[in-house]
């Protein structure tokens, strides 16, 4: 009698289990698992298809409503993602530890000055081992190599976090960001004002994998890497996007939907601080610039800024600026990456 208690017991449990598995399996989850497009690896935003960044795009606004009605939703029960920091972050750390704590599974914060990778033990050592332990790893670093090497290593998805080259967690939350604000990204006009950098390259890459038109205004000598854009303009063909680069910021936010920039000189860049200030002469985001943009256009930056720098305050501060919806989506879009990455197919 009482077996039969524990074993009925038992199986409420696993159907509990079962249940709360594939719960919200919504058809973008389901999608986004069982696709065989699916990487392993989210270490450049063309490491995804155009459907996935769609699925991506709607599976995050599901997780969002989720979120603000208060509704618990944990398919990651049980799961780890360590995190390894090789530069600071705020946004990154912040919502990534949360995200796996809403979805039910746990975050390490794994620096470099703990871990043995910072007293020379080799990438593919560490990407061997952390896959005996963890579910996935999210990195930010340096060299895309460094990403590039530990995820060819290991035997758990890798999240590329940022690194000098690309940031694709922060072009998907940008990507939402513009979406709850336009109807659709195909068609529009996004310019991005100052460095070619890692934020850059990836919008460039999200631009021309979602039809946009990427304008990009930076100083000579300072713009995006040379494959990225040939790589995206063979996308935008296929999207009925567009690329173009320009030196004169006043001609790239002429009509546009979105003006975006980010600093000008990024982490390991701090030597070269002085001399850019220089180089970036003409290429703040200000009053006078917005003015050449469509009225509405959205004023974006993914953070952290230097007011007075590449953006003057009152832009920054003012209504057209969406800068801490960037912040908040990069909660809700990296969500849908971990599920995308970690949820069982079955
Ligand atoms: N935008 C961004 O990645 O911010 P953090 O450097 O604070 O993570
Ligand atoms: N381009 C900046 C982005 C920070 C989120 C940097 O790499 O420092």
């Amino acid at each position: 009698m009482r077996a039969a208690f524990r074993g009925s017991r038992l199986f409420l449990f696993a159907l509990d289990r079962v249940t709360a598995e594939h719960a919200g399996r919504t058809p973008a989850l389901q999608r986004l698992i069982s696709g065989d497009t699916m990487k392993k690896d989210l270490l450049t935003l063309r490491d995804l298809t155009e459907r996935n960044i769609e699925d991506i795009l709607d599976r995050s606004a599901w997780l969002k409503q989720q979120n603000r009605n208060g509704l618990r939703h944990e398919p990651l029960a049980g799961k780890s993602l360590g995190m390894i920091f090789e530069k600071s972050s705020t946004r990154t750390r912040v919502s990534f530890e949360v995200g796996m704590f809403q979805l039910g599974g746990q975050a390490l914060f794994l620096s470099p000055n703990d871990l043995q990778l910072g007293r020379g033990e080799p990438i593919a050592d560490t990407a061997r081992t952390l896959s005996r332990y963890l579910d996935a790893i999210m990195i930010r670093t340096f060299g895309q190599d460094t990403v590039a090497e530990l995820a060819r290593h290991a035997s758990i998805p890798v999240i590329n976090g940022l690194t000098d080259l690309h940031h694709p967690c922060q072009a998907l939350a940008d990507l939402l960001t513009i979406r709850e604000r336009r109807a659709s990204l195909a068609g529009l006009r996004l310019a991005y004002v100052g460095d070619g950098n890692n934020v850059a390259n990836s919008l460039i890459e999200a631009g021309a994998l979602t039809g946009m038109r990427v304008v990009v205004a930076c100083p000579k000598g300072y713009e995006p890497d040379t494959t990225i854009v040939a790589d995206a303009r063979s996308d935008a063909k296929r999207t009925g996007g567009a690329v173009e680069i320009t030196n004169d910021p006043f001609q790239a936010v002429a009509g546009a939907d979105v003006v975006y920039t980010d600093v000008w000189a990024s982490m390991g860049q701090e030597q070269e601080h002085a001399k850019r200030l220089k180089a970036f002469k003409g290429f703040q985001v200000d009053a006078k610039l917005m003015s050449a943009a469509g009225q509405d256009a959205l004023v974006m930056h993914c953070l952290p800024a230097h007011r007075g720098e590449e953006i003057s305050a009152d832009v920054i501060d003012g209504r057209q600026s969406v800068v801490f919806d960037q912040a908040e989506n990069r909660l809700h879009t990296q969500k849908a990456v971990l599920e995308m990455l970690m949820v069982r197919k079955g």
